[in-house]
């Protein structure tokens, strides 16, 4: 069903489309640890209305292509784990399995924070040695960032000119000092345009990594391009070759590398 002819067919008629979305469906991290971070829930309506049509709705991204961006970092240490738009905090609940010394997540919808830290919770009680893991209802405009060494999540949470925000924010900590070195990982990157734009960080690695055969029919694709970034302060010697891909974006939910 998800061949690539098949699915191109079927997601036309809208019914199958909900299927194909695979979100609705209880994905199989949540049945391995009795979590809830499955579902599709819309966006809360943005208390800035130039920004209304920008924010991304809540759908948790894959676990095995989070992980197969933060392999990608090596060592993390010491960095704290940031998702921006955490939603229901599937990413925190995969940085927890690393040596982060915390992880922490923002977003605008309160109610889906609530789900994020009883996620958390869970997880904590079940791995008393992982990370910290701690969600927080603040959108990107509201939000400080922690400092020290810092490694920021992003799938897709909302439009070019948050994404701007959240820039200006991190060129800031960059400047002063008080970030010492910087990743960002952004996976679905259709607002990469921003981050290639600064001068304050540079490309670590691009390209797609494919669904864990159990994750197919869970989200909405069968693979995700992801892009990282990270800062020139601190910066690590590049040791991936073709992290300058052109990203092609599109539509507002969808980008894909060249
Ligand atoms: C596609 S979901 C990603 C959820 C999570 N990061 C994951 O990978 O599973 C995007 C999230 O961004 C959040 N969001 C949208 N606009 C936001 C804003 N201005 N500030 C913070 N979060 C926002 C939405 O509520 C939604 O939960």
């Amino acid at each position: 069903m998800f061949a690539p002819p098949i699915r191109r067919v079927c997601t036309r008629v809208p019914l199958l489309r909900a299927v194909y979305s695979g979100c609705l469906r209880r994905h199989p991290i949540d049945l391995e640890y009795g979590t809830d971070t499955s579902g599709l829930v819309d966006a809360p309506t943005q208390r800035d209305a130039r920004f209304a049509g920008q924010l991304c709705p809540y759908m948790g991204s894959q676990p095995t292509i989070i992980r197969r961006a933060l392999d990608t970092l090596g060592n993390v240490t010491g960095y704290t784990f940031v998702d921006i738009g955490c939603g229901k905090g599937r990413p925190l609940i995969v940085a927890s399995e690393y040596s982060f010394a915390l992880a922490l997540g923002y977003d605008i919808s309160a109610n889906l924070v609530r789900v994020a830290n009883a996620n958390a919770m869970k997880i904590a009680q079940r791995f008393p040695y992982r990370p910290p893991m701690r969600a927080f209802a603040q959108g990107v405009s509201e939000l400080q960032l922690p400092a020290g060494h810092v490694a920021v999540f992003l799938f897709n949470p909302f439009g070019p000119d948050l994404m701007a925000t959240l820039l200006d924010k991190l060129e800031a900590g960059l400047a002063s000092g008080e970030i010492q070195h910087l990743f960002v990982i952004y996976d679905n990157p259709v607002c990469g345009a921003v981050f290639d734009r600064s001068t304050y960080l540079q490309r670590w690695f691009a390209g797609v990594f494919a669904y864990d055969r159990r994750e197919v029919g869970y989200g909405p694709e069968i693979e995700e391009s992801v892009v990282i970034w990270q800062s020139r302060r601190g910066a690590r010697p590049d040791v991936f070759m073709d992290r300058a891909r052109r990203i092609a974006v599109k539509d507002s939910l969808s980008a894909s590398l060249e």
